[in-house]
């Protein structure tokens, strides 16, 4: 592995952030953080980063690149609540888009070699067909996703200024360090709940179907592409559809509760049926997951375990 690389990976404090970091450094890159802990913790942060408290909107984001010259950006950082960003576009705007071309100018300024983006499988909106695939129609349907889509075009012109990229479009991820707070992970969200002996929350019928992607797994694909060919849009997903009423007997089964819901009804922006296709990226990046979604969730209780 190539280690005099330097690595910036903006939301490094967070929760697929920090684990990405981890394992950069494992890969003994070097790594520099920023991350304006609004979500993200200082105790997720390793402490051979470099760590930059600061906003992306910051003009002090220059410095961070000069001092740095990073090659490569992950850029992580983001406002992932679809919730808020339906209550609050501008400000979801303002740090998704706003912050994301603060980081893109100084991508281009300093020359940065590879910029990777995590998009969201919400850029297909509800898909009627599934699996997804990467050419299916893009209709966001939240404000969050219209973001990550608005800089999945962005892109481009950056791409023509020099700048090669990759887009990732993840599935919903889960694993150790997921915030339970506000709306999370509805792993994170039922593990929190049922180890404090509270009833989950379901909106909904429970019907609805996600695709559980561990973070380990995430990671994994975000290095793989760190030395492909700019311009590629792949999904990252597992192709398995979990419905929430599934998940949930899943979750009960492995830290051994018998937790009954709350049903509540159907939130706004909210996909009804999602699985996703990652034939693309097992072609071309020759990634797969490797966890199946009993081996993610035993790890997963067992980190809630220990912080709760
Ligand atoms: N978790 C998922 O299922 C999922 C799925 C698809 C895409 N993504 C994307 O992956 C990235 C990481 O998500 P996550 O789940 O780790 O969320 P997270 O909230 O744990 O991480 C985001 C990090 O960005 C930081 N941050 C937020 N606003 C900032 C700002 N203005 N300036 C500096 N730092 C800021 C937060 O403090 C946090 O550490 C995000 O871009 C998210 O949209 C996540």
């Amino acid at each position: 592995m190539i280690s005099n690389k330097k690595i910036l990976v903006t939301g490094g404090a967070g929760f697929i952030g920090s684990h990405l970091a981890d394992r950069l450094l494992k890969e003994k890159y070097k790594v520099a953080v920023i991350d304006n802990l609004s979500t993200g913790k200082k105790q997720n942060l390793n402490s051979k980063v470099k760590f930059y408290k600061l906003d992306i909107q910051s003009q002090k984001i220059a410095e961070v690149f000069r001092k740095e010259k990073p090659d490569i950006v992950f850029h992580f950082a983001a406002q992932i609540d679809v919730k808020k960003s339906i209550e609050n576009p501008i400000k979801d705007a303002k740090i998704n888009i706003l912050g994301t071309l603060n980081i893109l100018e100084n991508c281009k300024k300093y020359k940065v070699k590879k910029f990777i983006f995590p998009s969201s499988v919400g850029v297909y909106g509800n898909s009627k067909n599934l699996p997804i695939k990467e050419e299916f129609s893009l209709n966001s349907i939240s404000p969050y996703s219209v973001t990550k889509l608005t800089i999945e075009k962005y892109l481009n012109y950056y791409q023509s200024q020099g700048l090669s990229y990759t887009c990732l479009r993840y599935s919903n991820i889960y694993g150790p360090r997921q915030s339970a707070k506000g709306e999370g992970g509805v792993i994170a969200v039922f593990l929190n709940k049922i180890l404090k002996g509270d009833k989950p929350i379901i909106y909904g019928d429970g019907k609805q179907t996600r695709d559980f992607l561990y973070v380990d797994d995430a990671v994994e694909a975000a290095t793989k592409v760190m030395y492909s060919p700019s311009g590629s849009v792949y999904n990252i997903g597992t192709n398995k559809e979990i419905s929430i009423n599934y998940l949930l007997a899943l979750i009960n089964n492995i830290v051994k509760k018998d937790m009954r819901p709350i049903f509540k009804p159907f939130r706004q922006g909210e996909i009804l049926k999602s699985r996703v296709s990652y034939f693309k990226a097992k072609k071309e990046l020759k990634w797969q997951p490797k966890y199946n979604l009993s081996k993610g969730l035993k790890q997963t209780a067992e980190w809630f375990g220990k912080i709760i």
